[in-house]
């Protein structure tokens, strides 16, 4: 089990606030992000760009992990760009005020309206996803009369040890261009011939919550060999090379995550190395971390309700949220660890299931879960919640989304307001 603070009367303490207090202030289903952790982890990666490559690069926070204004604004004051992933990420950036020449605007199926969007506000990088996408894009850039500066996502054939609904290097993959089949090479010429656009670099992302280095460097390699070959078909050296996400967190003692320095590090080495035998400049190196930027940062609270003992089979303990608020274990398995945020000393002494309340029986979110014995009313806390348990949250069953609280030096705040029964029929006709 982690190290967690605990209060003299025994409760969970988030950010120097104490989480039972929390959820008779805010309710429950909560979700409480711990703005400190958040701060320090966007910190350690931009000070890894400043160590290992002289200041030359940006990390983009990958907003899909968990995209509010707020986040936006601590990204925006702790020096980092953003990845944003749709219309309505990138519209939260921009009225967050969020710089946008530091955005970086991915997808593997952009619509037309998005791709107008972007141009509009003028972001910084647009990922080139597929030769349709090049094609409206070049389109859409001449007929506005601008250029704007675009990478290509290139599936560099890297297999990541991760869920399969969150590996996205391999061939196999609807991200990106292929190499081995020319297909990028072909993007890159025709990214190059078009007048409309300014083809600066490639991209690559292999995948989430990946606990190995090894996957990295290769893909940092075969990008770098790619650049390499660009140079010798095209006589042009692109100038970005955006290596993507998918450093793993914490969620239980079966995670052993390898610090980012430590990621940082062996990857600045492949690049540099790549960089002198191909005769290449060190590129500008992008990174987009989300989960391990948010993930361990979050703490999901809820209410105890029904507990159901089935001999010889399970004991359930419902809660009154579930796959609305977190849909992870229901689609990849997730583990967590919980405990009783208003007993946090106490040892686990039973073995339970989490439900949530959807009409649903699939509507868990923990099963063989270590706890200590629980009683309608106990406050259960589920931990390293911050990365897409909110940004992917529903309403389904017209349960309404619980609100965020961040946590800091003993105060909070609400940084996103829970929905009301109101907000939900709101668009009803
Ligand atoms: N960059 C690109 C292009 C991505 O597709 C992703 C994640 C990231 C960066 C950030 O990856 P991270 O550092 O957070 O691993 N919903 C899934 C995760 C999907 C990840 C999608 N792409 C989950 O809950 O595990």
């Amino acid at each position: 089990m982690e190290k967690i603070a605990v209060n003299a009367e025994g409760h969970l303490m988030l950010g120097g606030v104490d989480a039972v207090q929390l959820t008779q202030e805010y309710g429950t289903p909560l979700y409480v992000m711990e703005e400190d952790v958040i701060r320090a982890a966007m910190k350690a990666y931009r000070d890894s760009i400043n160590r290992f490559y002289d200041g030359k690069g940006l990390i983009c926070y990958a907003s899909k992990a968990f995209s509010c204004k707020e986040i936006y604004r601590i990204a925006q004051s702790e020096g980092l760009g953003v990845d944003v992933v749709s219309g309505g990420e990138l519209y939260t950036a921009h009225q967050a005020g969020f710089p946008m020449d530091k955005v970086v605007f991915h997808g593997n199926n952009k619509t037309p309206a998005e791709l107008r969007m972007a141009l509009d506000l003028g972001v910084g990088r647009i990922v080139a996803d597929n030769i349709e996408e090049l094609h409206l894009l070049s389109a859409l850039a001449a007929e506005k009369g601008v250029t704007p500066n675009v990478l290509l996502r290139i599936k560099p054939g890297i297999d990541a040890h991760t869920h399969q609904f969150i590996m996205t290097g391999q061939i196999d993959s609807k991200f990106g261009f292929a190499l081995e089949t020319g297909e990028a090479m072909e993007a890159v010429k025709e990214a190059l011939a078009a007048p409309s656009l300014h083809l600066i670099g490639v991209h690559c992302h292999i995948g989430s919550q990946i606990h190995e280095v090894t996957p990295f460097i290769r893909a940092a390699e075969v990008m770098m060999q790619f650049m390499a070959s660009v140079r010798e078909e095209t006589g042009v050296t692109l100038t970005d090379l955006n290596l993507g996400g998918g450093y793993g967190i914490r969620y239980t003692d079966e995670d052993d995550p390898v610090p980012h320095a430590a990621y940082m590090e062996e990857v600045s080495e492949v690049i540099r190395s790549s960089a002198e035998m191909f005769h290449l400049p060190v590129p500008f190196i992008l990174m987009e971390p989300g989960r391990s930027i948010v993930g361990e940062a979050g703490t999901t609270l809820y209410t105890v309700g029904s507990i159901k003992h089935i001999p010889g089979i399970r004991t359930y303990i419902s809660v009154d949220g579930g796959m609305g608020d977190n849909p992870r274990y229901i689609l990849y398995q997730s583990k967590y660890d919980f405990l009783l945020a208003n007993r946090a000393a106490e040892a686990p002494t039973t073995t339970v299931t989490v439900a949530g309340k959807c009409c649903e029986s699939g509507d868990l979110l923990g099963e063989n879960v270590p706890l200590a014995e629980a009683k309608p009313g106990d406050i259960l806390a589920v931990r390293s919640t911050g990365a897409y348990n909110y940004s992917m949250a529903s309403c389904y069953n017209r349960n309404p989304i619980p609100p965020v609280v961040m946590v800091k030096d003993g105060t909070s705040r609400v940084i996103v307001k829970g929905m009301t029964y109101e907000q939900i029929v709101e668009n009803d006709i």
